[in-house]
């Protein structure tokens, strides 16, 4: 497994690839990797002839009170990861690589990013969009792969390489959780004790939701104040929101029916930690 922080050499390394004729999956990460980022490679690996995977804390999709400097790190026990699921090449540059003096270009979107965690972090996806792009330009892959976890995340990308008329295959993946249901995240190791298991809220709330829709509830409204009031029975559980919009377009629905999205955001001491669920009605 390679590793390199050059561009110029991860363009060298897929060229030859693709004039072997081999198909390219990418992982685009920001690092400190669980299982639910293994899921993807491994996804990729199943579906391509290689694997590319990146790790970049992108300094362009936080906002100025987030957690851009404790973001956790570990580039060793990353690359051990990788190579246990046998990705063939890290991409890890450093910010200058990625951002050089007088960058200036910019990817952004009108819709699908005014909702959910658009509204609460509102640079973010301009952030998420402006790195996938450049990474997307320089990996070039064949397909690249996303948690479902992300959801909002999932749909900007989707959306974005269809209006950019990309030709790269988005693939979504679903979420992979702890065994007592909360969602794999990075973000889980600043929670305390006391914390880790106050936040098993949200997969409870969210598993509670999915099951009265599986049950045939079609008022949002409904099913909202529902999953407001479970979030609203854990103390240490301070909402950011809870929504249901069309996975499509991220905007706000009223009935649930269509390709749904159910999401919810909510700070567990200073740790803000989302989960959601889509259903097709
Ligand atoms: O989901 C993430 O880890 C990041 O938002 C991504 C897609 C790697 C872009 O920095």
């Amino acid at each position: 497994m390679k590793v390199t922080g050059k561009i110029h050499e991860i363009r060298e390394e897929i060229k030859g690839w693709k004039k072997a004729g081999l198909t390219v999956g990418f992982v685009p990460t920001m690092g400190y990797l669980h299982e639910g980022h293994t899921s993807l490679m491994k996804e990729a690996k199943k579906q391509c002839d290689k694997v590319v995977v990146s790790i970049f804390v992108n300094p362009m999709q936080f906002g100025v009170n987030e957690d851009l400097d404790s973001y956790p790190r570990d580039l060793e026990a990353d690359k051990v990861l990788c190579e246990q699921v046998g990705v063939d090449l890290i991409f890890h540059p450093q910010v200058e690589e990625m951002y050089a003096e007088g960058f200036c270009s910019f990817v952004d979107m009108d819709g699908l990013t005014k909702e959910l965690c658009g509204k609460s972090r509102p640079i973010h996806f301009r952030g998420v969009c402006t790195v996938v792009n450049k990474l997307f330009n320089i990996v070039q892959p064949h397909k690249a792969f996303f948690g479902q976890k992300d959801a909002q995340q999932l749909a900007v990308i989707c959306r974005m390489v269809k209006d950019l008329n990309m030709d790269i295959e988005v693939i979504g993946c679903p979420i992979i959780r702890e065994e007592d249901g909360l969602a794999k995240s990075s973000r889980n190791t600043y929670l305390n004790e006391e914390e880790r298991k106050a936040a098993l809220i949200l997969s409870k709330t969210i598993f509670m939701g999915e099951e009265l829709v599986r049950k045939g509830e079609k008022s949002s409204i409904k099913l909202l104040s529902l999953m407001r009031e479970m979030l609203a029975s854990e103390p240490m559980a301070e909402i950011d929101y809870v929504e249901a919009v069309s996975m499509d377009t991220i905007e706000k629905i009223q009935i649930l029916e269509g390709n749904v999205l159910v999401a919810i955001a909510v700070k567990i001491g200073r740790t803000r930690l989302i989960d959601n669920f889509i259903a097709t009605i």
